[in-house]
């Protein structure tokens, strides 16, 4: 037995138990069962594994664990790469081999959907799959900076706890990125430089971005105009066509599998154009971001609107679909809550329409709104399945039926899962 701490190693402690993992579940945990029946969810057990487990949570129905020793290990279980496994929380999966991942994600995915939107993914459902390791394009990191002034080393913050998680290396961080940390960024508040430093002098928050050719964009908050034209805005290449954003705003972060994304969302599109379900007089682009699958679209459709809440993509929205770069092609790209727009917006044709809302999924009123229109064909881009899921419920409801369904494992290492679904009516 291969045991992380020995003081825990005790099998009379009533708080740990040797359980064996049944399946995977949504999250990446391991689900097993006490001996009193109470399920057991197990931060760290692979499928078929038994694990020595320390309860960490317990409540009437249901508990939970981490794995503090494994008995009889999964033969796809690894070493995980990364030091901070564990500790940093944001790549939880690395004790399953990244050559597994897809197929043990897309099982998880088949039950999920199963459970909460009570119907099969098509048989035909696949998982597209990219760089195991360096393939995140976009961070937040927090700048640490020592007494005087000079910046002493950088970290992540972690979601749940808020604490600070310090970090020379991040292997799933693109080398760009990576290299960016250990040099320039570290000279960004030197002394005598026109960047300011905000209210916490200890820290700054940055968003850092790789355009993908390896060059990094940040932002922090506060950061002068002059500062944000210069080191901020960044261009990225995909799909013939140069598309504008900035690092303050929404940007995918994975660049390498991104173009599979963007090919499947074309030929959903092309399928609706060339069956007739959806017509080339009217693309809605909802949650838009920069207007990217728009732009990346926009040879195909006699009317683009783009609908984005966070008014810093607006600009770069009116960039990457300027009219002129387009023929006939009538933009209008706006900046208001999804949700108001479609409540407001009669739309009665059948009209393209692309949600790629964020891990919330779509709000209400936008699912009564779609429900209600004239949409035939949606092309629902999602970076949570639960939500998706829950989303696809009621759309099936109103009589939408899921024609495809794709995964995109834009997160190696950690249980997150990008998915387009393209239902019809
Ligand atoms: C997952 S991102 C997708 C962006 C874009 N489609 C892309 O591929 O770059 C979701 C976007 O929805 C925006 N957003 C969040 N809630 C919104 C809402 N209620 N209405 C409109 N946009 C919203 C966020 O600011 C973010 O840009």
């Amino acid at each position: 037995m291969v045991y992380r701490n020995k003081k825990v190693a005790r099998s009379s402690d009533p708080r740990y138990f040797d359980l064996r993992t049944e399946k995977m579940v949504q999250g990446g945990d391991g689900m097993a069962r006490l001996p009193d029946g109470r399920v057991c969810f197990v931060q760290g057990a692979l499928p078929g594994e038994l694990c020595r487990v320390e309860l960490t949570f317990q409540k009437k129905d249901f508990t939970r664990g981490r794995v503090v020793g494994v008995v009889e290990p999964s033969a796809d279980r690894v070493a995980p790469r990364c030091p901070l496994y564990g500790k940093c929380g944001g790549c939880s999966l690395q004790h399953l081999d990244s050559q597994k991942q897809a197929e043990y994600m897309a099982r998880v995915e088949r039950e999920n959907f199963r459970r909460l939107a009570h119907a099969d993914l098509p048989d035909d459902f696949v998982i597209h799959v990219g760089n195991s390791w360096g393939y995140r394009n976009r961070a937040r990191v927090v700048l640490q900076f020592a007494r005087g002034g000079e910046c002493s080393g950088f970290a992540f913050r972690e979601q749940e706890s808020n604490a600070l998680i310090p970090f020379e290396n991040c292997p799933v961080l693109t080398p760009a990125l990576n290299a960016f940390l250990q040099g320039p960024a570290r000279n960004i508040f030197a002394p005598g430089s026109s960047s300011r430093r905000s209210s916490r002098p200890g820290e700054v928050s940055l968003n850092i971005f790789d355009n993908g050719k390896g060059e990094v964009s940040y932002f922090y908050r506060g950061m002068p105009k002059e500062e944000f034209e210069k080191h901020s805005v960044s261009v990225v290449e995909i799909g013939g066509r140069k598309i504008e954003s900035d690092a303050s705003v929404f940007f995918q972060s994975n660049l390498g599998l991104l173009p599979e994304l963007v090919q499947s969302v074309r030929s959903a599109v092309d399928e609706g154009l060339s069956s007739g379900s959806a017509s080339n007089d009217w693309l809605i682009d909802l949650f838009s971001g920069v207007g990217f699958f728009a732009a990346l679209l926009q040879d195909k459709f006699k009317r683009i609107t783009t609908v984005e809440r966070d008014e810093g993509c607006l600009k770069h929205a009116g960039v990457n679909l300027s009219v002129t770069g387009s023929g006939n092609t009538a933009v209008e790209n706006v900046s208001a809550p999804a949700e108001e727009w479609l409540a407001s917006h009669v739309v009665d044709i059948p009209a393209t329409l692309i949600v790629d809302p964020p891990r919330t999924g779509l709000p209400g009123e936008a699912l009564d709104a779609i429900v209600r229109s004239s949409v035939k064909r949606l092309i629902y881009v999602s970076c949570d399945p639960v939500t998706l899921a829950r989303d696809y419920a009621k759309l099936a409801v109103a009589g939408f039926k899921l024609e495809r369904a794709e995964g995109f494992a834009f997160y190696p290492q950690t249980p997150h899962l990008e998915m387009l679904f393209v239902l019809s009516r």
